[in-house]
């Protein structure tokens, strides 16, 4: 029996890579750098199943550029915003995703930042590069509490959920605003505008949609508290960008930490790398050894399932289905 085509975009962890290549011959791209959209198209031209990471665009003209043999889209990733889920729906293409197993990582992360903008530790820390520590001070780089204070979490998920867990260990009174979300780990469901006016900190953990686009603008933050910290480890693009440099730099809030940006990786040119009171770092939700694997394994499991016409474990469009 002739072996199905397969295209994996990036060279994925072995555990997900190990599976495939005992099942099929792949054609794996394995530069650092991903390939731009022209090789992407070339190299998926004929293929069935795609198995691709959130740097490939994967939309409708890709979809028929390779062609109605097209049996599944396996994406090592939760978020799948750059797919085009309808798109694939239309075409009955079942698309896969990875989630629970990146959850604790991401809630790390986003606990990571949330402590490092309370307690400035990359302004300290370039402080001691600078040279600048000449003595103990009772006044130097002064941060915020946890215990006691208020998180305010927008999507209440699982990762959203997790970071409630967290806070709860810290002592913090935790708020949430999610749609139909019960409550958990001693959360209390809120409207948007009481979690922003009550909470310390803000962390966003919705998915990149329509609906989110730039939801965190110049009128949201502008009902945050003026002492608020706001982290970001969901997507780039429910943020806007230049209102949350304004409100950063007019101390209309107190520090952001984002693990994400729009677009991705952020222009040197970017004014929020300018300001001390922004944390940035590169994409790093998932970035565990552990979680990394299991991602790659999903991701590939998925991948087989789709090609041997069966249920992918984790699917995003079931409608494909009836
Ligand atoms: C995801 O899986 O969507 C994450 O953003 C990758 O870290």
């Amino acid at each position: 029996m002739s072996q199905p085509k397969i295209f994996i975009s990036r060279l994925i962890p072995s555990l997900g890579l190990t599976l495939l290549n005992e099942h099929f011959q792949p054609d794996t791209w394995s530069n650092e750098m991903p390939p731009t959209r022209e090789k992407l198209f070339e190299k998926t031209k004929g293929i069935e199943g795609l198995l691709c990471t959130l740097t490939e665009k994967v939309d409708a003209d890709l979809m028929d550029s390779i062609g109605p043999q097209l049996k599944v889209i396996s994406s090592m990733s939760v978020g799948v915003d750059h797919i085009d889920v309808s798109a694939a729906t239309q075409r009955g293409i079942p698309v896969g995703n990875t989630p629970g197993v990146l959850t604790d990582a991401t809630a790390d992360q986003a606990f990571a930042l949330l402590l490092a903008a309370a307690r400035r530790i990359p302004e300290a820390e370039r402080f001691v590069r600078a040279g600048k520590w000449v003595t103990w001070s009772p006044s130097l780089l002064l941060g915020a509490d946890l215990a006691g204070a208020t998180l305010g979490i927008v999507g209440f998920g699982r990762i959203g959920q997790a970071v409630a867990k967290r806070a709860q260990g810290f002592d913090m009174r935790v708020l949430y605003h999610s749609p139909n979300a019960k409550p958990a780990y001693g959360a209390t469901s809120v409207d948007l505008d009481t979690l922003l006016k009550e909470s310390d900190f803000v962390s966003i953990h919705v998915p990149l949609t329509e609906r989110t686009k730039q939801l965190v603008n110049a009128d949201f933050l502008s009902k945050m508290k003026p002492n608020a910290i706001l982290v970001n480890t969901a997507r780039g693009g429910v943020l806007d960008q230049s209102a949350l440099y304004e409100a950063l730099r007019s101390n209309r809030i107190q520090a952001a930490a984002l693990d994400v940006t729009d677009p991705e990786p952020l222009p040197m040119e970017s004014p929020l790398l300018s300001l001390e009171n922004c944390i940035i770092v590169p994409h790093l939700g998932s970035a565990s050894k552990k979680t990394r694997d299991m991602m790659s394994l999903l991701a590939a499991k998925n991948l087989v399932a789709g090609l041997r016409g069966e249920r992918l474990p984790h699917c995003v469009n079931p409608q494909v289905y009836g």
